[in-house]
């Protein structure tokens, strides 16, 4: 992490904050441009993930079991990076803008709680990345996926060129990042980005909230620690993945989650999760 502070508004000016059931909706709110990832909506999409740290994870109360992202409007997830804006920008200040964003996908990924990408109308250059480093990316019909970066003169540069590979593959991710070539939700699905697709921005918020009040149900703990052995597991060896994996399965046992889970199992109960 870096030791630059963010800017921490009160309330953000580009987002929608929206909290019920343990579980947080932002909106990424700009629709007259398409929702894009300027600076500022990288900040403030810092400056919220960050607040939701201490209310998550071991030693928490667990006072939130999930975050939603979705876009604001009809048409679009996030139409990328701030095109307008990035092309003032100069390669240092590029530079900075894009460890910023991809530190904000790092942040995802290493929240303890899923983030569940509902991707409603255009996901393209930084919004498919931003996508990517969510835990499921769910969409509605008219979800359109893309790396359209080299028609800018571009690369990916919020960490596309790394995790489009691990959705789909590295010779679709070549063939995709190369041509720039748009994809709809069911191409997108079928290439294994895109794990669920709605027939409609609503029924995809619903699916979206009905897929967290499943987690909700589960130990907290053992979902935040299977979210972090994938993602270790990822970065290593395979060998060394099993490694990684069978440290935090023996930890579990462990927890009181363990405990609790399995003795009512056998009580033939509800689980009572305390998330310690
Ligand atoms: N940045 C800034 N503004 C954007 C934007 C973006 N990424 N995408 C759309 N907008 C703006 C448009 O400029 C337009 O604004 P004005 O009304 O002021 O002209 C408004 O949003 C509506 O867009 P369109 O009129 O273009 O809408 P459309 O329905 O005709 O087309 C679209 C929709 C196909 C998504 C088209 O807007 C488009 O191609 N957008 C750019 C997509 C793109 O190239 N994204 C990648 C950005 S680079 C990147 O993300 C790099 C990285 O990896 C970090």
């Amino acid at each position: 992490m870096t030791d630059q502070p963010d800017a921490r508004p009160e309330t953000p000016s580009t987002l929608l904050l929206d909290e019920r059931d343990g579980v947080l909706t932002i909106t990424v709110n700009r629709p007259e441009a398409l929702n894009a990832l300027s600076p500022t909506v990288i900040d403030e999409l810092r400056a919220v993930i960050d607040g939701v740290r201490p209310r998550v994870g071991e030693g928490s109360d667990w006072s939130l079991r999930g975050i939603i992202l979705t876009g604001g409007g009809e048409k679009a997830f996030i139409a990328g990076a701030d095109i307008k804006q990035m092309s003032a920008m100069d390669r240092a200040s590029a530079d900075a803008y894009t460890a910023r964003a991809q530190e904000l996908t790092s942040w995802l990924e290493e929240l303890p709680i899923p983030v569940v990408a509902a991707v409603n109308g255009f996901a393209l250059g930084g919004g498919c990345e931003l996508a990517m480093a969510c835990d499921f990316v769910y969409a509605s019909e008219n979800a359109r996926f893309g790396q359209p970066e080299v028609a800018l003169g571009l690369i990916p540069g919020f960490g596309g060129t790394v995790r489009l590979q691990r959705f789909v593959g590295a010779a679709a991710a070549r063939e995709l990042i190369m041509t720039g070539r748009r994809i709809d939700a069911a191409e997108a699905q079928r290439l294994g980005l895109v794990s669920c697709v709605f027939p409609t921005p609503e029924a995809l918020l619903a699916g979206a909230h009905a897929a967290l009040a499943e987690v909700r149900a589960q130990s907290p703990l053992a979902v935040a620690r299977s979210k972090a052995t994938i993602r270790a597991v990822e970065l290593l060896s395979p060998r060394a993945g099993l490694d990684a994996e069978r440290e935090a399965f023996a930890a579990c046992f462990d927890s009181e989650d363990m405990r609790e889970g399995t003795t009512a199992f056998i009580e033939k109960r509800r689980p009572s999760f305390t998330g310690r």
